[in-house]
């Protein structure tokens, strides 16, 4: 039954891919929210690390795992996202927490882009029975 709910009105491809927006949706330094599978999610352009002028496409929890704090209102800095609550940040490639040293990590979800659509990975939540229906 859970999964029903959380996979409600997602397009989700056989091979298990969510197209969620067009790459032309997206500007460097905004942060876009999404929903999918009853999952905040956010978008974004990331710099790259080598200051390099192009950018990725990073996904990661729109929820801060410190205190649930809202990272859509965070700041994005050079692939680096400050919560805007305790300022705790991470690393939106990896979900490393980088403040303070050994905080939760973030969920990040993997990118694929074709077409010039972003195409995201997303699995329950772990709490979800999957054998749940
Ligand atoms: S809620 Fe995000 S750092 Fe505390």
């Amino acid at each position: 039954m859970l999964n029903k709910l959380f996979n409600r009105d997602t397009p989700e491809r056989e091979d298990g891919l969510v197209p969620v927006a067009k790459m032309s949706e997206l500007v460097p330094g905004k942060l876009k929210r999404i929903t999918v599978k009853g999952q905040s999610i956010v978008l974004a352009l990331a710099e790259k690390a080598n200051d390099q002028p192009d950018h990725d496409v990073v996904a990661f929890a729109g929820i801060c795992p410190h205190a649930l704090g809202d990272l859509s209102q965070g700041w994005l800095t050079k692939g680096e996202i400050d919560c805007p609550i305790h300022y705790y940040r991470f690393d939106t490639r990896t979900g490393e927490c980088r403040y303070p040293k050994g905080g939760p990590a973030l969920r990040v979800y993997p990118v694929t882009i074709e077409d010039g659509v972003i195409l995201l990975s997303v699995e329950p939540p772990k709490w979800m029975d999957s054998s749940a229906e």
